[in-house]
C-alpha cells in the first residue's frame, strides 16, 4: 500500500476540514482526488507529507508513519504544491537543482537528473531563463519538474492545471501518465471533472471535508446511471419507426422531433445494434448516432446538489 488513511480528522478551531476520512492507494495507480472549493484536498496533502498534524487517526505511507520514517519517506514522496512554489531569481536549472538538493540527489548526478525533469516538462531549452519571464503554464510545468527531479515512487499533484491554457494542461496532463507509465503512483487533486475523468484510475468525490463517494469513473457513474439514452439523427422518418423502436424490449421511451429520435432504455441494455439495425431496415438513412454519457460533474450534482464549478 502506498498510502492509507484512517479515520482522519483535522480541524481548525470550529471548523472540521476533514472529517473522518479514510482512503487508500495502491501502487501504480494514478489516484484522483475530486472536490469544490474548500472540500479539504490540499489539507490531506498537507498531512500526508506530514506538514499538518492530524488531530486523530491515522496515516501511513509506504506502510510507514511518517514521524518514524520522515527521511525515508521524504525522500520517496515528489511534491507539486497548489501555490508554485520557484525562486524567481534562480534560473530554471538552477531551480530544479535546489530542489533536487534540497530531496538529497548526490553531486555526481544531479546534473542529469535536472537535464531529465527539464526535458520531461519542455522546459530543457529554456534552462537559462529566469521564471519571471515565464508564462503560467511554463511556471507551473517548472514547479512540476522541481518535484519530481528525485524520481520520487510517489508524485502528489495539487490542482496543477488550475489558470493556464490549453496547451500546456495537455502537456502536463501527458506527462502525469508517462510519469505514471514510468512506475510512479500519482495522487491529483482537481475541481475539473473532465481531467480526473481523462486520467484517473481510481477516484474519491469529497465536499466539505466527507468522502461523498469513491470507485472507477465507470463505478461513479454507475451510481446516477439509470438508463440509457441514445439520439439518432436521421434524413427522414418514415414507417412508423419511433412505434417499432418503442416495441423492442428494453426501450422505455422513443421520441422524434425534427428527424432526431431519443431512444430511452433500461440500464445497461446493451441495444444500440438492435436499434440501428432496425432502423437501416427499414431503408432510413442514419446521419449521426449519439450515446449520451454521464458525467462525473453529474455524480457530484446528484450527491450533493450542487455544481463541482465555482
Ligand atoms: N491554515 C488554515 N487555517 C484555518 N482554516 C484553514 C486552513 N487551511 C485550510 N483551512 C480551511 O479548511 C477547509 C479545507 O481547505 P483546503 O485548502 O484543504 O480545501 P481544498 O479542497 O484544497 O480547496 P481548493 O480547491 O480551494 O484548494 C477550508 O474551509 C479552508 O478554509
Ligand atoms: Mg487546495
Amino acid at each position: 500500500m502506498i498510502l492509507s488513511m484512517k479515520d482522519v480528522v483535522k480541524k481548525y478551531d470550529q471548523l472540521v476540514a476533514v472529517d473522518n476520512v479514510s482512503l487508500e492507494v495502491t501502487e501504480g495507480e494514478i489516484f484522483g482526488l475530486l472536490g469544490p472549493n474548500g472540500a479539504g484536498k490540499t489539507t490531506i496533502i498537507n498531512m500526508i507529507i506530514g506538514l499538518t498534524k492530524i488531530n486523530s487517526g491515522e496515516v501511513k505511507i509506504f506502510n510507514k508513519e511518517i514521524k518514524k520514517n520522515e527521511k525515508e519517506v521524504k525522500m520517496n514522496i515528489g511534491i507539486v504544491p497548489q501555490e508554485i512554489a520557484i525562486f524567481e531569481d534562480l534560473t530554471a536549472e538552477e531551480n530544479v537543482a535546489y530542489f533536487g538538493k534540497l530531496y538529497g540527489l548526490k553531486r555526481n548526478i544531479i546534473k542529469q537528473e535536472v537535464e531529465d525533469a527539464l526535458n520531461f516538462v519542455g522546459l530543457w531549452d529554456k534552462r537559462k531563463v529566469f521564471p519571471k519571464k515565464f508564462s503560467g503554464g511554463m511556471k507551473r510545468r517548472l514547479n512540476i519538474a522541481c518535484g519530481i527531479v528525485h524520481k520520487p515512487k510517489l508524485v502528489i499533484l495539487d490542482e496543477p492545471t488550475v489558470g493556464i491554457d490549453a496547451q500546456s494542461r495537455n502537456l502536463i496532463l501527458e506527462s502525469i501518465r508517462e510519469l505514471n507509465k514510468r512506475g510512479a503512483t500519482i495522487i491529483y487533486t482537481s475541481h475539473y471533472m473532465e481531467e480526473v475523468e481523462e486520467i484517473c484510475s481510481d477516484i474519491v468525490i469529497m465536499d466539505h471535508g466527507r468522502i461523498m463517494a469513491r470507485g472507477s469513473k465507470e463505478e461513479l457513474k454507475g451510481l446516477i446511471k439509470e438508463e440509457d439514452r441514445v439520439v439518432i439523427s436521421v434524413e427522414e422518418v418514415k414507417n412508423s419507426i419511433t412505434q417499432k423502436i418503442e416495441k423492442l424490449s428494453s426501450v422505455t421511451s422513443c421520441i422524434e422531433e425534427n428527424s432526431e429520435i431519443t431512444i430511452v432504455s433500461e440500464k445497461n441494455s446493451d441495444n444500440l445494434g438492435r436499434i440501428i439495425d432496425l432502423v437501416s431496415n427499414e431503408g432510413i438513412k442514419i446521419l449521426s448516432v449519439e450515446v449520451e454519457k454521464p458525467t462525473l460533474e453529474k455524480v457530484f450534482l446528484t450527491l450533493t446538489g450542487r455544481s463541482l464549478r465555482d
